[in-house]
């Protein structure tokens, strides 16, 4: 069930309604709801139950402390892309046991963090990654568990920004490259090679892609066994899309069930690395409007959440919903609702129809618990907006907003510039 609903016109997160949130904590402010992140993990990590797996969360999507302790105590674990986030997830008291690490980029200072964890496992991506984490392990007197990222060449189908499994793309190691640097991999003594891992893009709608790159992997999981290789692991990425809009992402259910059939038994632990799927419909971002303004060609609502606290829309030209909080009878007008920041990019919805609004009213933007606060910025010296969680008729303030003070935090004013 949706969590953000309407009463008696009035918009509510469970049952808190949001303009009582905005009273006590401002605007703009990112509110997530506890039932829909608990359901959206269950209903995910329930649907791999008859098969050894585990969930590993996306941290990228969403890395406050809260929403990363409330996934380690439904048993998840989480994907990581940096010592940042490596730092989260055990201040959130994440098992260790349960982190994987992937990234086209580690550093030897995030490596040797992950390594002293102990996490269980690094997803390589590139031969000279195994070199360079090879080295950090024997230097450390350890071995490391670890997958190569393969490359499966599959295109996703969705925003060429958020595909990342072509053989254009950045990430993993070529299919064809990799069996021989799984075979290198073996000879290296701070290795310990347990997997195999892909992730091929984000907000995907089929099942197809994700099937064609696991029968891919299979492949080449029975080459590698044959040399010799003792595959514990297979990690599949996240990349499970879901309804900003009008499409229609397979359920979970659907989802694992594909994957299943097309594994079809394997004996594997499935790694999942789910992050939209799991919190992208438990949050919104409720913002003010400042002004509204009639343009010559189109109208303006001018609010006060912008591009710098919710980049999508103007990164990729992202649709999300935007909904009045109190919603009453009125004409609708074409319109953009924009920030107040200098670029033209800096839109939360365009060319929308959107009910005549007054100045002072509250909008929810729906869909914006992924990607939203985690790709937030100070951009013109904006403060970040507040997190609030909400658990049925409570709410708490998971990250307060930022000051002023914050803004210049570790900025120093050198001697010469008197
Ligand atoms: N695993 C790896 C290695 C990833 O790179 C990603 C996302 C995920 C898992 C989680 O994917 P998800 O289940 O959330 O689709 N900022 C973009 C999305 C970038 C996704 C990057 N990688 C957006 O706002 O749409």
């Amino acid at each position: 069930m949706h969590r953000f609903q309407y009463r008696d016109h009035e918009l509510y997160c469970e049952d808190v309604p949001l303009a009582r949130i905005v009273e006590e904590v401002g605007t703009p402010t990112y509110v997530y709801s506890h039932a829909a992140l608990v359901r959206q993990f269950t209903v995910f990590d329930q649907s791999f139950a008859d098969v050894p797996h585990l969930t590993c969360f996306s941290a990228k999507a969403n890395s406050n402390l809260a929403l990363l302790k409330l996934f380690a105590g439904l048993g998840g674990g989480v994907d990581i892309v940096s010592g940042g986030e490596l730092y989260r997830a055990l201040r959130a008291g994440m098992p260790t046991e349960k982190i994987v690490f992937s990234g086209v980029g580690k550093t030897v200072e995030e490596m040797k963090a992950a390594v002293s964890s102990d996490i269980l496992m690094f997803n390589v991506e590139s031969s000279r990654e195994l070199d360079v984490l090879n080295g950090v392990a024997v230097e450390m007197g350890r071995q490391v568990r670890m997958a190569l990222r393969v490359n499966p060449d599959v295109d996703p189908k969705t925003h060429p920004y958020i595909s990342t499994g072509l053989k254009k793309n950045k990430f993993g190691v070529p299919m064809e490259q990799a069996r021989t640097e799984y075979r290198r991999a073996l000879t290296l003594p701070g290795l310990k090679v347990v997997g195999v891992a892909c992730h091929i893009g984000s907000q995907l709608t089929e099942v197809g892609p994700f099937v064609d790159a696991v029968t891919r992997l299979r492949v080449l999981i029975d080459q590698i066994s044959e040399d010799g290789l003792e595959i514990k692991y297979l990690d599949v990425g996240g990349g499970l899309g879901i309804t900003y809009d009008s499409e229609k992402p397979p359920r979970p259910a659907e989802y694992a069930a594909a994957l299943k059939q097309a594994l079809g038994g394997c004996g594997l632990t499935l790694i999942l690395e789910p992050g939209r799927v799991i919190v992208g419909n438990a949050g919104v971002l409720l913002t003010r409007v400042l002004f509204t303004k009639a343009g010559e060609k189109k109208n303006f609502i001018v609010t006060d959440g912008a591009m710098n606290d919710l980049i999508r829309p103007a990164l990729y030209g992202s649709y999300h919903l935007v909904r009045p909080v109190r919603d009453i009878k009125r004409k609708a007008i074409l319109a953009d609702v924009v920030g107040p920041i200098c670029e033209s990019s800096d839109f939360l919805a365009q060319d929308r129809m959107i009910p005549r609004l007054e100045p002072g009213e509250l909008l929810a933007v729906m869909s914006a618990g992924a990607y939203g606060f985690a790709m937030s910025s100070n951009y013109n010296s904006r403060r970040r907006p507040a997190e609030v969680l909400v658990k049925g008729d409570e709410f708490h303030v998971i990250r307060r907003r930022e000051t002023n003070e914050d803004l210049i935090r570790g900025e120093r004013i050198p001697p010469f510039i008197k």
